[in-house]
């Protein structure tokens, strides 16, 4: 399908190189990122973590636009953790506050790109002035269609579950009538397609409580490059490297 963005930019020549070499028929539909290393990447310049956070919010826009360039549909973004408000209140504080400022300008942009967002997790436990954000990025979005963008706030694969059991018990669903499509039907984004691909950056072999019904059958592309290092020649590296594989789902 033809882009409708306005300004579509360049990526960079490696990233194109690497772009022309992708078959287009194998390109995953859906992919996840774990975006992770944002301390490790500040703390090896002596920075405080919040550098590093905000470093890594600027990886977005090349990773988005190589993303739509190699036509995948959706993204998912591991943003914040159930986990992650262990974290010192000050790093905590200072996310939050982050995601606030950085959606004024990233958003509007995502907008212009034809992207549509949505947040998953449970975004109702989250202070009133990031939902706030996060609504009106879904309502400015809502009609667009070049690439569907799921932002995981607050986030976790457990709660994700249990809070589908939860809707689906408050619906008086009867237990026969219980199978994967009427459970799948429960989950935060039930209209989205199921994961092809994850890609954890920094190197752990995890999977830190993200997605664990909708990765059941995805593939993994875990690199040791710390997220606010990573880049639009990665991403897409990592989707050759997904075009080239063999998915056999338990057959031959
Ligand atoms: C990922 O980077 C960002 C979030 C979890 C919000 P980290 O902050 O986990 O960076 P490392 O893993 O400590 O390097
Ligand atoms: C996963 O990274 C969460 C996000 C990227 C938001 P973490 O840094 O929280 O995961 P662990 O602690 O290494 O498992
Ligand atoms: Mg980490």
């Amino acid at each position: 399908m033809e882009s409708t963005r306005k300004n579509r930019p360049e990526l960079p020549e490696p990233a194109e190189r690497v772009l022309s070499r992708i078959e287009r028929a194998n390109v995953p539909r859906h992919v996840a990122l774990i975006m992770d290393g944002n301390g490790r990447w500040a703390r090896k310049r002596w920075l405080p973590r919040s550098a590093g956070h905000r470093a890594g919010v600027e990886v977005l826009t090349p990773v988005l636009e190589a993303a739509g360039r190699a036509g995948v549909r959706s993204l998912t973004l591991y943003a914040f953790s159930t986990e992650n408000w262990t974290r010192p209140e000050d790093e905590v504080s200072g996310l939050m506050s982050l995601f606030i400022e950085k959606a004024k300008t990233k958003v509007p942009e995502l907008h212009e790109r034809g992207a549509r967002l949505r947040f998953v997790g449970r975004t109702d436990r989250l202070p009133e002035r990031i939902r706030t954000s996060a609504r009106e990025a879904e309502e400015m979005t809502a009609a667009n269609q070049d690439l569907d963008v799921y932002i995981a706030l607050n986030y976790g694969g457990r709660s994700e579950l249990v809070d589908a059991t939860r809707r689906m018990m408050s619906a008086g669903i009867d237990p026969s009538e219980v199978d994967e499509e009427t459970f799948a039907s429960y989950l935060y984004a039930p209209e989205a397609s199921e994961m092809d691909l994850v890609i954890r950056t920094s190197g752990e072999l995890r999977v830190s409580n993200f997605l664990l019904w909708q990765i059941a059958y995805a593939e993994f592309y875990i690199t040791e490059t710390l997220w606010p290092d990573f880049s639009a020649e990665e991403f897409l590296t990592a989707i050759e490297s997904y075009a080239s594989r063999s998915r056999r789902r338990g057959g031959v």
